[in-house]
């Protein structure tokens, strides 16, 4: 006789109330935020380290996919009728000039920009879209800096959904702007920032009955997990010392945190990783609460060039905090100009992320030079978005901005003829990399 599946149950993070799995509120009673738990596979560490290891390179189902390869952790009773592309797998990368810019000796990039859809969203889509579906949600929305509305269009058309998206007008980068309409999402352009935009599809939730896929839905998070899930299995379940994330509306950070309680709880691992959350200067709320020792919860009017991460009001505030405080993590800010340089070296890697991205491994930089990361300490910084995302940033960067900023790569306009050509190449020749 084979055991009764595992069961799971979501429970509101402030007041301890209890919903069941398939309950499509997303906030109590109370205001608190609800989590999933999942009833504890009954293996060991080891074994449940065998199983994901055995997994990993399958050719056909869900395994083959770099989330639900961890599904006892993310929604085991999902089954196998779940809504994947597939996604996740994404690289662990080493790259010399960026540890030597960062000022790093062990530093890996993990790069989310190499998902379906060009973000980490897709994570967290994937689980999302599965539960809308066991739900029997009938639309899905949400609000975005372009992203998640990105990843809810690809998964809500797997899906057959009709998708919604609340967007900042005019401060969407144009590759997913593009994707957006391209992948079919009803794209509502909001006379307002992405605060103002989260607002509107709380209120279209609650009152006209979509099912809301923003960070606060905590399916998004579960998927969303699988970042540290897959970044540990990369290091043969050995825990770096740090995980650097850029922080907007602290999806990311708060799922990171439960992912790295949840593995040394399941035995998966036995130390906890610190986690670093890099916020804009200029949208840095959750920064100024950290200062403070979150005595407050901060709103501010944000403003950066990274607009995956203009936000003033986060979301996930309170788990995030949580997040901060079980991981004995940090707060900080990097300036716009500090994320264009590090994104900028990035690019010339040949690895290539959006700004938003960049804050990771500008704010390992940052740490560094403070001496909060020590020397030799191994740190892994999430890419959370693909270079293509935000081709005008690459514009602006390269060939408007005067004086030329560092690491700024003019296109040379010729006369065809050879001898231009060749001056040219006199001249790479002479700055070979
Ligand atoms: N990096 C990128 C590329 C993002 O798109 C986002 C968030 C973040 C970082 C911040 O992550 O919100 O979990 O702290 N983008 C959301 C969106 C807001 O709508 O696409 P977070």
């Amino acid at each position: 006789m084979t055991a009764p599946p595992p069961t799971s149950r979501q429970v509101c993070a402030a007041c301890g109330r209890v919903f069941s799995e398939t309950d499509p509120r997303l906030q109590c009673e109370c205001g608190g935020l609800l989590e999933l738990r999942h009833e504890h596979s009954g293996l060991t560490g080891a074994a449940l380290r065998a199983l994901f290891d055995d997994r990993r390179g399958a050719a056909h189902g869900p395994f083959r996919s770099g989330v639900w390869r961890y599904r006892e952790m993310v929604l085991p009773t999902a089954g196998d009728d779940v809504v994947t592309y597939p996604e996740g797998n994404t690289p662990l990368l080493r790259r010399p000039a960026v540890t030597a810019w960062a000022g790093a000796t062990d530093l890996w990039l993990k790069h989310e920009g190499h998902n379906p859809t060009g973000s980490f969203k897709d994570r967290g889509m994937t689980v999302g879209l599965t539960q809308a579906r066991r739900i029997g949600a009938t639309a899905v929305a949400c609000a975005s800096t372009g992203n998640t509305g990105a990843a809810l269009g690809a998964y809500a058309a797997l899906a057959g959904l009709p998708a919604l998206a609340f967007v900042p007008k005019g401060h969407v980068a144009l590759g997913k702007l593009m994707q957006l309409v391209a992948y079919g999402v009803r794209t509502l352009l909001v006379n307002g920032d992405f605060d103002v935009c989260q607002e509107l599809a709380h209120a279209s939730s609650d009152q006209l009955g979509v099912y809301l896929l923003n960070s606060i839905n905590p399916f998004r998070l579960e998927g969303q997990k699988t970042i540290v899930l897959e970044l540990l299995q990369q290091l043969d379940w050995e825990p770096p010392d740090w995980i650097v994330v850029p922080a907007g509306n602290l999806g990311n950070t708060a799922s990171f945190g439960k992912a790295l309680a949840e593995a040394r709880d399941w035995g998966l691992i036995t130390k906890i990783t610190r986690i670093a959350a890099v916020q804009a200067e200029g949208a840095a709320p959750f920064a100024l609460s950290y200062r403070e020792g979150f005595a407050r919860r901060h709103r501010v009017e944000a403003h950066t060039v990274a607009t995956a991460i203009r936000i003033g009001n986060p979301a996930s505030y309170a788990r995030a905090v949580r997040a901060i405080r079980e991981t004995d993590g940090v707060v900080t800010t990097v300036t716009d100009d500090e994320m264009l340089e590090a994104k900028a070296v990035i690019d010339a890697a040949g690895v290539g992320c959006e700004p938003a991205s960049a804050a990771s491994v500008a704010g390992t930089r940052r740490l560094i030079r403070e001496r909060i990361i020590g020397t030799g300490q191994r740190v892994v910084a999430v890419l959370t978005g693909h270079l293509l995302k935000d081709p005008e940033s690459v514009i602006r960067y390269h060939q408007e901005t005067e004086a030329a900023p560092p690491g700024a790569n003019r296109p040379i306009e010729i006369e065809p003829r050879l001898a231009d050509v060749e001056r040219v190449l006199a001249a790479a020749r002479n700055l070979r990399r």
